[in-house]
């Protein structure tokens, strides 16, 4: 059985503070391995960051990359979504690593294949890794999750990065608040116990951790935010306003930044920033997230160094260390 990462939601605390375990261990150099297994990449928006550090970890762990390039895939003749993820299954894969623009896409393709299915971002529903990752980067600043103040700043009704924040840091027991003009709010909270507030000073006061989103333009309506130098003055996060939460409050953003409008650069690229090590972190979570997938499967050390083939030429089991 192949085991899906869909969303943080599905996970409990302990499944949660268990992959953080796994990823700092991966960052203290306990670098999982996956020979054999066959890690497939197939990103229907744009991405730096995620699929660059999916790939990145699959390769340090010793796995097998399968690229798609989706501009020069059949996708562009029409196929379906169904048919291209059981085009990669047939192909091999042992995990696919999914983004789409369509909240649910993910779900839909994990009920038609029987690879790991792990969701790199689905329209405005989760983002589940970048979860992980922000909640990593904050367990190493602040050594603690529970009981801290995050305050999660711009865009929110747009941002699959909120909703998978919001359900991590809730269930490993901070609280959060999410903040925001009210075109950019969701009409009720994504999850349950969160605050909603259209005050930046409200959620900033006492923050521990500041999430400042990204202006989501390609999913916005027009007259979502009257102009950006608007929003920059009632919403960006600058050094001023920070004045609100805590001395050591640390900043996240999970890029890509629109500095100067959302965030600026004196905060950035500033001291209370750990928008690099977001990135950093990405690549441990991810090779932890890789292991957690093909865990179910996983064969004893010193097996076949070769992936043994099912009758329909797939990967069956891959060594997984
Ligand atoms: N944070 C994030 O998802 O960034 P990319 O779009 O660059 O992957």
């Amino acid at each position: 059985m192949a085991r899906h990462l869909l969303t943080l939601r599905d996970l409990a605390a302990e499944e949660i503070t268990s992959l953080l375990d796994e990823a700092q261990a991966v960052a203290d150099g306990d670098i999982p391995a996956l020979n054999g297994a066959v890690v497939a990449t197939l990103f229907y928006e744009p991405s730096t960051r995620t699929e660059m550090s999916f790939e990145q970890a699959a390769r340090r762990a010793g796995a097998e990359v399968l690229h798609c390039d989706v501009e020069h895939s059949s996708v562009r003749k029409g196929e379906s979504l169904v048919d291209t993820v059981r085009t990669f299954a047939a192909l091999g894969t042992d995990v696919l690593v999914l983004r789409h623009p369509a909240s649910g896409a993910p779900a839909l393709a994990a009920r038609h294949v029987r690879c790991a299915v792990v969701n790199a971002g689905d329209g405005m529903h989760e983002h589940p890794t970048q979860g992980l990752l922000d909640l990593l980067t904050v367990r190493q600043v602040k050594g603690r999750i529970a009981g801290l103040r995050v305050a999660i700043i711009g865009d929110v009704v747009h941002s699959r990065v909120a909703r998978s924040a919001a359900w991590g840091f809730s269930r490993l027991g901070a609280s959060v608040v999410l903040a925001g003009p009210a075109t950019l709010l969701p009409v009720a909270a994504p999850v349950p116990g969160v605050e909603m507030t259209v005050s930046l000073e409200t959620a900033l006061s006492g923050a521990d951790v500041v999430l400042a989103l990204r202006l989501q333009r390609e999913r916005q309506a027009a007259g979502d935010i009257p102009t950006s130098t608007e929003y920059t003055r009632l919403y960006g996060v600058s050094d001023p306003v920070l004045r609100r939460a805590k001395p050591d409050v640390v900043v996240l953003h999970p890029g890509p930044a629109n500095v100067g409008v959302e965030i600026t650069a004196e905060v950035a690229y500033g001291p209370r920033s750990a928008i690099i090590r977001q990135v950093e972190n990405g690549v441990y979570v991810r090779m932890a997230v890789l292991r957690w997938a093909l865990a179910p499967r996983t064969v004893r050390h010193g097996d076949a160094a070769t992936p043994r083939r099912s009758p329909q030429g797939q990967h069956a089991a891959p060594v997984v260390g």
